[in-house]
């Protein structure tokens, strides 16, 4: 695994956009698997920022995201379909038809992900994969517990992931209960991995994720076993990292 400390989130932001064009600029055609969460809003605002100065296309890119609440429309402000929209796929030039995101009314769940499963294997494969990291050390909606076996899937939403996730929305009730997610399996996947992370409350998990055992209690700690994962973190994200010794750049 590689670490990355950057000074604050801006320079965060900058140096996870600056490995995705490197990704996007090497493969014009490639496939980028895409998070949600407020960590990556930078990342996607610094991407826009370079494809309006003309020197970053996503033309022939396709792209596949992580989760979905179940229940929410695209066209809902909280759903993460909404969220691309807003903060990538309106402001660069992306084909809407390359773009996937699971369909949070699909009337039958189980269908709906075995077809996100199709899709992402008939596109070939996840070339890098973006990630943030939930508290409790969720990666998209793999809450602990779950297993590492497990591709696309839908989850019961933990208490501590709604709590999160309820600053978002009006009120703690109205967070949908249920997401759909790609599974540890599809994220493992991924030729590349690249995980931002941002502030001192991420410190702790990040240390246990890394550190620590690979377990199912801290799904993020899976990450320790893929060949090709860089994590992008600001110095506070990454203090309690650097204080048990491990290497950063
Ligand atoms: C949500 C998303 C995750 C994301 C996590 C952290 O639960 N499903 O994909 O990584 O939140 O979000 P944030 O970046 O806002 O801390």
């Amino acid at each position: 695994m590689k670490f990355y400390q950057a000074e604050n989130y801006e320079a965060m932001s900058r140096k996870a956009a600056e490995i995705i064009a490197e990704q996007v600029k090497s493969k014009s055609d490639c496939v980028l698997g895409l998070a949600t969460g407020s960590t990556p809003v930078g990342t996607y605002k610094q991407l826009v920022e370079w494809y309006n100065k003309g020197e970053l296309s996503f033309a022939k890119v396709h792209s596949v995201n992580l989760d979905e609440y179940v229940g929410l429309a695209g066209e809902h402000e909280q759903s993460y379909r909404y969220f691309m929209q807003t903060n990538l796929f309106d402001h660069v030039d992306i084909e809407r038809e390359n773009t996937n995101v699971p369909n949070g009314l699909a009337a039958d769940p189980e269908a709906e992900c075995a077809r996100y499963n199709k899709v992402i294997r008939d596109l070939g494969g996840i070339d890098l994969q973006l990630l943030g990291l939930g508290h409790n050390g969720h990666i998209a909606f793999n809450e602990p517990g779950n297993g590492f076996e497990l591709e696309t899937h839908t989850v019961d939403l933990t208490e501590s992931t709604i709590e999160a996730n309820k600053r978002f929305f009006e009120s703690a009730d109205e967070v949908p209960r249920r997401a759909f997610t790609m599974g540890i399996k599809n994220i493992m996947q991924a030729r590349s991995i690249l995980m931002v992370v941002n502030g001192e409350a991420k410190a702790d998990i990040v240390c246990r994720a890394f550190t620590g055992p690979v377990t199912t209690d801290v799904p993020a700690s899976v990450l320790q076993l893929h060949p090709n994962v860089t994590i992008v973190g600001d110095k506070a994200a990454m203090s309690k990292l650097v204080e048990a010794g491990v290497e950063v750049e």
